[in-house]
């Protein structure tokens, strides 16, 4: 089944939406647009063993919930913009309020940090977003740009949030693990640590 066939007006909709403000914003991270797409790999493969899920709900969550890291202060976390852009664009869509509730929650909760995921879909997303850095750059860009213990930690809770959601069959779960263990050697061994500029 092609990635088309998956999404809805709707979801398509919504993906046009963060490629617009991908293309057009002011704070870009130049490999966002690939970590949605493997987001989005990875909430198709714990789909398949969920059927009961909203998968609406949960595409239209991959589509906005990093779409924050497109605008606005880099002081604010961008969970809470983009669970703001999430309700105006779906608003804007006629989205039913049930629909805006449940996407805004799980856009709102992707970091399982101040708001903890408290629907199966909202679930589902965090442990696809944690899923995908484990299968992309994500901990190399970090460690070049000398956040190392960022990254180090990043690894950390990528592993608990997988494991927690308990949403992923073992086989799965346990490459992602494995995967998880070979980041943390990598970066265990990485050799540019100082990055700070050279001064005399
Ligand atoms: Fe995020
Ligand atoms: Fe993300």
């Amino acid at each position: 089944m092609s990635e088309r066939a998956v999404r809805t007006p709707l979801v398509e909709a919504a993906r046009e939406h963060f490629i617009k403000f991908f293309r057009e914003g002011s704070l870009i991270y130049p490999y966002l647009l690939k970590h949605i797409e493997e987001v989005e790999k990875w909430t198709l493969i714990i789909l398949e063993d969920h059927p009961e899920a909203d998968k609406e709900t949960v595409l239209l969550s991959v589509w906005l919930h990093d779409i924050g890291h497109t605008f606005g202060d880099k002081q604010i976390d961008h969970a809470e913009k983009s669970a703001y852009e999430t309700l105006e664009f779906l608003d804007q869509m006629g989205a039913s309020r049930e629909k805006i509730i449940n996407v805004t929650h799980c856009v709102r909760s992707h970091r399982c940090k101040d708001v903890i995921p408290n629907s199966l879909e909202a679930k589902i997303l965090a442990t696809a977003d944690s899923a995908s850095h484990l299968t992309d750059v994500n901990y190399i860009i970090h460690a070049q740009e000398g956040d190392l213990e960022y990254a180090k930690g990043k690894i950390r809770r990528d592993l608990r949030d997988i494991e927690q959601f308990q949403l992923l069959n073992p086989k799965l779960l346990e490459q992602l693990q494995n995967i998880g263990r070979g980041w943390e050697t990598i970066l265990a061994n990485w050799p540019f640590v100082d990055t700070q500029p050279f001064t005399n």
